[in-house]
């Protein structure tokens, strides 16, 4: 099959532009014609070419300096050298400087024809492949990080549930991952080559929300000057995100209802029933149990939307991911910065992990973002972290006598330091600590753990 390409065509003389440019033409292409390199090139500034034929002696600017600009200054335009009759030896040239081929005058126009579809060709799949690379390497940026049993318990119910149309409500405070999490589903899902619409309920009005879901009919209201498809209608047959789901009024929560239960709305100011298949993940920061309580939120729609319910824990509640996300998120931004950063300092990676992190993953990452930008050394250390940061890591540090190396030396400080707090009482420790009792118990024992009043306390 032919492709149509925009191809420019480079020669002083007039009868061979005209006539290589007519002869294209007929190949269904769009001609461009110069008559110098620096036609040509000012030309490129402003249209897309793919192809560019060009003689190689004209006045202004020759062949040869033109394809070396093109050469430096434009991804993969594959360039066609037109030569006099006798001058095959600077057409030799002409390709080790870098020509995709080459054409003698006078020009056979079947032989044009041939190695111009065939460079065409070649450059289709090169942009291509170059397309499918930036998405892997989007899809690699979007991986989620961490390797805690909460976050493991995570991945599990995203492997179960994705392939499944069950609508997806995912719980968590703000920067905890939700959308990524979101993404995974997504990607594991059977519906991955369909549509994946994203919408953030909380950034438009109540009006705009609703016609921005529901589409509008011409003249529904003022400005509706046509007729608009909404994202539902845009994601049939695909996946929905819904974010910040909390932050909708009780007016759209009704309408909503419907789409969950029947799977069908009509478009604001129209008639017809549109109906549509629809995978619906939802999200929010908002404890939805209370505002249902308070009557913010639809309990019959709470219901709809919590069939499989994910808690994302709040990065203080699973810190042993923070080693991870640290090396991660510094590789990251080491390479996006091209710094010579090699590591960070122990000091500073204990007061990142002390600290409690608010704003979760997110507040991690940004605060790691601004150390590798900001730094001057090849080490990150405490001066590179917020004021705030390092101060609340001691005034938490647990650990400021003996500087930890491994994840049991912090367990076991973390154990020995809350219990310092309960006064030895275990059960209030293993809740302050996220442990079962039992899983409590064992690492005492493992770890050879005595305090006061923890041996005799049997509560
Ligand atoms: N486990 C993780 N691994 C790697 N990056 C993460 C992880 N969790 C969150 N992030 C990063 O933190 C930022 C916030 O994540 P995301 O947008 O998914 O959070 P969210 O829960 O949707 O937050 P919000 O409620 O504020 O919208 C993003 O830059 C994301 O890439
Ligand atoms: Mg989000």
């Amino acid at each position: 099959m032919a492709i149509k390409a925009n191809i420019l065509v480079v020669d002083d003389e007039k009868n061979i532009r005209e006539g290589l440019g007519l002869a294209l033409k007929r190949d269904d292409h769009i001609l461009f014609l110069a008559a110098d390199g620096i036609d040509a090139l000012r030309i490129m500034k402003t249209e897309e070419i793919d192809l560019v034929i060009t003689d190689l002696r004209m006045p202004n600017m020759d062949g040869d300096t033109l394809m070396k600009t093109i050469l430096k200054e434009y991804f993969n335009i594959p360039v066609i050298i037109l030569t006099g009759h006798g001058t095959v030896e600077t057409a030799v040239q002409a390709m080790r400087d870098g020509a995709y081929d080459f054409l003698t005058k006078p020009i056979n126009l079947e032989k044009l024809s041939l190695i111009v579809t065939r460079a065409i060709s070649q450059r289709q799949l090169i942009i291509e492949n170059r397309n499918l690379q930036s998405k892997i390497e989007t899809f690699g940026k979007g991986k989620i990080i961490g390797k805690s049993e909460k976050m493991s318990k995570i991945y599990e119910i995203v492997e179960q549930v994705a392939p499944t149309k069950a609508s997806v409500l995912i719980l968590g405070e703000n920067g905890v991952g939700k959308e990524l999490i979101t993404n995974m589903i997504y990607q594991l899902s059977k519906r991955r080559d369909k549509p994946f619409i994203k919408v953030h309920c909380a950034a438009l009005s109540e009006s705009l929300l609703e016609s921005e879901l529901f589409g509008h009919e011409k003249g529904a209201f003022t400005g509706a000057i046509k007729t608009k498809k909404g994202r539902f209608e845009l994601a049939d047959g695909g996946t929905i995100f819904l974010d910040e789901i909390g932050e909708i009024s009780p007016q759209l929560q009704v309408k909503l209802l419907r789409v969950l239960q029947e799977r069908c709305f009509e478009r604001v100011g129209g008639e017809e029933t549109i109906q549509v298949d629809l995978r619906i993940i939802t999200a929010t920061n908002r404890d939805l149990k209370a505002e249902i309580e308070t009557g913010k939120f639809r309990e019959d729609l709470y219901y709809r939307l919590n069939v499989v319910q994910i808690n994302v824990p709040p990065l203080r509640e699973r810190k042993d991911d923070i080693p991870l996300l640290i090396s991660s998120f510094l590789s990251d931004f080491v390479r996006e910065n091209n710094k010579i950063i090699k590591e960070i300092s122990s000091k500073a990676k204990v007061a990142l992990y002390n600290y409690n992190w608010p704003g979760n993953v997110r507040e991690l990452r940004n605060v790691l973002e601004s150390a590798v930008v900001l730094s001057k050394n090849q080490i990150i250390d405490v001066d590179d972290l917020p004021p705030y940061i390092v101060q609340e890591g001691e005034e938490n540090n647990i650990l400021r006598v003996n500087m930890p190396t491994t994840m049991q030396e912090i367990e076991k400080l973390a154990i020995i330091s809350t219990l310092k707090l309960t006064n030895g009482k275990k059960s209030k420790a293993a809740e302050l600590l996220h442990l079962n009792r039992k899983t409590l118990h064992n690492k005492i024992a493992e770890y050879e753990i005595k305090i006061d009043g923890v041996e005799d306390n049997t509560d």
